[in-house]
């Protein structure tokens, strides 16, 4: 095995400042696919003193498929510099269904799968269109503004009140919370109190169940809190954190989609020309694999195994780097070249098959195809107006900024 040239850690916030660091994602799957990257102890807010980063495509299926040998419940989110995790905040996380294992998992999965069918999604479909045509016409008069702001940020935060139904007058509310739960290792983001956001949101949540369950309306909330299929339901309690994990994990993911999707649209002409003139169904999934906004999700093995020839012992944290895998050249022809008619295109942005693959990707797809067809309807000559400005985190592949020139 050649030596490798550097030793990054790749949960390390720095040094995806000018994006994925390709290169030694590159090297690490060539010469060490499953490597023992060493933390110092603490500094992670773990108790052991490193990680198996995982960064090849088929091992990166492995783990996600395997959920008796790779548990989700010691926290799925990775982090090279996390505060010390308090009681409170190790509880919190365990009661959402990503950190959730069989059987406790398999149950609420069953249940809340109900709200994403492909029916219920569908149905969301006309208040999301006009929402996104909406979003896209209020810039009509703009010369040129800050494309994630002004247009990525807000379609996934309505797309959840839609599925919810939470009424217009509280959405402000709801969606401050949810911007601000959103800790990040970025200063610009630094001063929101993540866990009051956090409270706000639960109570808010928990009071809408309450609702539900003495008044019972036609929709989703009702159908999850009152017991229908085989007399399973969800807590008020275990909807109150669902909320919370949707405010996050359907937030900024489909944000960044969005804007990784815009910046590989506008750094290649030739696809945003292909784009407008023939709107390939293909095109959501590339955005998701080229910007794979979630960069990594760790497993703890519950016990002795081997991946790949390599052994792993009970209790070492596994951790998936999707941002490598949707790279992997024995997958994917010229992983480097932006490609909206890639088919086909079995990218793992939205986790590899197993258990906890996303729940949200078909109303994350919707959302994206919707608003992507409103600019090319109504901003065709969008075009760059300066360099994105990269989020500062090893978890998120995020674009804080992105100036452009709307016509
Ligand atoms: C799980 C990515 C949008 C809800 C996941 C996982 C990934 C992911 C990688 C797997 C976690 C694991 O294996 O541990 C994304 C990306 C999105 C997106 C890239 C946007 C492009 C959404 C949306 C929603 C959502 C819109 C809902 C409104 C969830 C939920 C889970 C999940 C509830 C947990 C499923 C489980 O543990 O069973 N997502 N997601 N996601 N996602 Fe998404």
């Amino acid at each position: 095995m050649a030596e490798p040239r550097t030793r990054i850690d790749p949960t390390d916030p720095d040094i995806y400042l000018h994006g994925i660091p390709h290169a030694e994602f590159a090297e690490m799957r060539r010469d060490e696919p499953v490597r023992w990257i060493p933390q110092v102890r603490g500094s992670a807010g773990f108790d052991d003193d490193g990680y198996w980063a995982v960064t090849r495509h088929a091992d990166v299926m492995a783990v996600s498929r395997d959920s008796d040998t790779y548990s989700s419940r010691e926290n799925t989110a990775i982090a090279r510099f996390q505060p010390d995790m308090t009681r409170d905040r190790i509880e919190m996380q365990q009661a959402v269904l990503l950190n959730m294992d069989p059987p406790q998992h398999t149950k609420q999965r069953a249940v809340v799968s109900r709200g994403f069918t492909p029916r219920a999604v569908n149905n969301l479909r006309a208040a999301l269109r006009s929402r996104a045509e909406r979003i896209v016409a209020s810039l009509s008069e703009a010369e040129t503004g800050d494309f994630v702001t002004d247009v990525a940020c807000e379609l996934p935060l309505q797309a959840i009140a839609e599925l919810l139904g939470v009424p217009q007058e509280d959405r402000r509310n709801v969606f401050e919370w949810s911007n601000s739960m959103i800790g990040y290792d970025d200063p610009e983001f630094r001063g929101a109190d993540p866990m009051e956001s956090a409270m706000g949101l639960l109570g808010y949540a928990m009071q809408m169940a309450d609702e539900r369950r003495t008044c019972p309306r036609d929709d989703i909330v009702t159908t999850l809190v009152n017991a229908e299929i085989d007399g399973e339901h969800l807590s008020v309690d275990e909807f109150g954190f669902f909320v919370l994990m949707l405010a996050v994990a359907g937030n900024e993911t489909t944000r960044n989609a969005i804007s990784h999707g815009m910046l590989g649209l506008l750094d290649n002409p030739g696809q945003w020309e292909l784009y407008r003139a023939t709107r390939p169904r293909t095109a959501v999934d590339e955005f998701v694999r080229w910007g794979s906004p979630i960069n990594v999700f760790q497993r703890t093995a519950l016990h002795d195994t081997v991946l790949s020839g390599v052994p792993i012992r009970k209790g070492q944290r596994v951790a998936m780097f999707y941002g490598s895998a949707n790279y992997d050249e024995d997958v994917f022809t010229d992983p480097h070249t932006f490609d909206i008619t890639r088919s086909p295109n079995p990218h793992l942005g939205f986790g590899g098959s197993g258990a906890h693959f996303c729940l949200g990707a078909n109303l994350a797809r919707l959302e994206i195809d919707l608003i992507f067809n409103a600019v090319a309807d109504h901003m065709p000559d969008i075009t760059l107006a300066g360099p994105a400005q990269r989020l500062r985190s090893g978890w998120i592949n995020g674009i804080k900024h992105l100036p452009v020139k709307y016509h």
